[in-house]
């Protein structure tokens, strides 16, 4: 089939995701059929801030991979792959490092913002890998001469590294082995967690993909509502209900009808609440199922990623062929 060019994108295998990751999975799903898909579990991302805690890691590839296939992504459609099988994104990083001032790699925001973020909590992440990361990004993008990354704005600083570094070798080597790739903006997420904040497995206040009905159940109930209504009757003040929040995203039809019965007393929290998980529950359902056809099945797990590697190889291989011819080595 014809397809409207080359997509790459990837997440760090740091745990199980959350319905606040569903809009991006969403997209993903959608862009498969339309575009050539490379979807990598980026896990040398994840040892630049994790290098003294890799206990986790394998666990939460395999979890990684679980989730995205019951969100729909299909490896029919595009390559599901693990980053490190493909060594071609670590070659290309460092050919690509020859050419990269130190400077650009310095100026990169989330580089000192990370940086003073994690070093107040006590780890100092002041690597040559970890300055590095946006240089394994761009190489996992250019490695398949990608034209279109979907990602969210917090990862637009990595992108247009990405391309000044495609500009970089094109000018310098004479040739154009690389497109200049364009972000696709995914649709963020405005799910807060359960108490208010911003949702995170780390906050332990997320619900997540894998849950099951009684999970849901229990992680609605839990949701914090307006702290000032005590009694069904009391007034309720949706602006600063979490509830209120996912059904004016889930429920936007009679939002408007739940806001007023709210205001009036109308209607109780336990009630609201207990529409708000059938909704997510029901959201969860296909996913679940999904789920329940790839667990505990391996040896299709591991054909699935081994498949999905060939097939990422082969094009990488090319791209290396491409690299070095215009590099002359
Ligand atoms: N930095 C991205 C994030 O934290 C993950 C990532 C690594 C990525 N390589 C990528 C995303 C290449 C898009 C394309 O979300």
């Amino acid at each position: 089939m014809n397809k409207k060019g080359t997509i790459f994108s990837g997440m760090r295998p740091t745990g199980r995701l959350h319905i606040g990751h569903l809009s991006v999975l969403e997209n993903w799903v959608a862009l498969q059929e339309e575009y050539n898909c490379f979807f990598g579990i980026v896990d040398w991302h994840a040892l630049t801030t994790a290098f003294d805690n890799t206990d986790q890691i394998k666990h939460n590839i395999e979890m990684m991979l679980l989730d995205w296939l019951s969100a729909g992504l299909d490896p029919e459609k595009g390559s599901i792959f693990i980053q490190s099988d493909i060594k071609e994104h670590g070659e290309l990083e460092l050919l690509l490092s020859m050419i990269t001032p130190l400077s650009w790699l310095e100026r990169v925001p989330t580089y000192k913002d990370q940086l003073i973020q994690l070093g107040n909590q006590g780890k100092d992440i002041s690597t040559y890998g970890f300055l590095g990361y946006p240089l394994l990004m761009a190489a996992d993008i250019l490695v398949y001469r990608t034209d279109t990354v979907p990602v969210g704005e917090d990862q637009l600083p990595h992108l247009e590294f990405c391309r000044e570094i495609a500009r970089r070798f094109n000018y310098l080597y004479k040739c154009d082995v690389f497109p200049e790739p364009q972000a696709k903006l995914a649709k963020v997420s405005l799910l807060p967690g359960i108490d208010g904040r911003k949702m995170s497995k780390s906050y332990d206040n997320d619900i997540p993909l894998s849950a099951a009905t009684e999970e849901v159940k229990s992680k609605v109930q839990m949701m914090v509502t307006d702290p000032a209504r005590i009694k069904k009757t009391d007034p309720g003040h949706p602006e600063v209900c979490t509830v209120y929040k996912y059904h004016s995203i889930y429920s936007a039809d009679n939002i408007e009808e739940l806001c007023s019965d709210c205001r009036k007393g109308n209607i109780g929290c336990v009630q609201c609440k207990k529409r708000l998980a059938k909704i997510i529950d029901e959201q969860l359902s296909p996913i679940r199922e999904k789920r329940i056809y790839y667990e505990n099945k391996p040896k299709l797990l591991k054909e699935i990623l081994e498949n999905g590697a060939q097939k990422a190889r082969k094009e990488a291989q090319l791209t290396m062929a491409l690299v070095k011819s215009a590099m002359k080595i």
